[in-house]
């Protein structure tokens, strides 16, 4: 792994690499493994939910590149390296699909090379980015509010989620 593994993932545990543990992959040490152990013994169905989340991400690009024609993907929250990444998906189908990536993890950052080999026609590409920056967005009114709120035609009440809609 690269050397930014002597700052961050041996000592102490890190989300990326429990997450990595919990959906089968390889890069993850012993405290990883033992804090992913933990937070399982309090939510015994989360590893279950990890590896859902990921079978879920290969077979929505798969639709939208086989059934839907899409060969243009932005993927926000990459996460680590893994089988079935979204460019493998996609370039399987569509070899010209062009992917690109987003995550705010410097651990991510670092492995994110590893990402960017793909097919000669398709075109991978890495932003170090935060989703919460959406400055070059516009926030239609009545911006991030309750999702049963927002430009609801009769008023109902609110729930504990917010949404909101932003235009580039
Ligand atoms: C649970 S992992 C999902 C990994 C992968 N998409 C998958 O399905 O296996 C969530 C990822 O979202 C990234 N993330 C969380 N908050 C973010 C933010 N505000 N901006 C960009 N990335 C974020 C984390 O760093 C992490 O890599």
């Amino acid at each position: 792994m690269p050397d930014i593994e002597s700052r961050i993932g041996t000592t102490r545990p890190h989300t990326a690499l429990i997450w990595n543990y919990w959906t089968g992959g390889k890069d993850n040490y012993p405290v990883d493994r033992a804090a992913g152990d933990e937070i399982r013994a309090l939510h015994p169905g989360i590893g279950d939910y990890a590896k859902a989340d990921r079978l879920f991400l290969g077979r929505a690009v798969r639709h939208l590149a086989e059934q839907e024609g899409i060969t243009q993907f932005l993927d926000i929250g990459t996460g680590l390296p893994s089988a079935d990444s979204t460019h493998e998906v996609a370039q399987r189908v569509a070899p010209d699909a062009r992917v690109v990536y987003v995550d705010n993890d410097p651990l991510v950052l670092a492995h994110a090379q590893a990402l960017l080999v793909g097919t000669p026609e398709g075109r991978i590409d890495y932003l170090d980015a935060d989703l919460r920056d959406v400055d070059g967005l516009e926030l239609l009114e009545p911006g991030a509010v309750s999702c049963s709120a927002w430009r609801a035609p009769t008023p109902t009440p609110d729930v504990a989620m917010y949404a909101g809609v932003g235009r580039k």
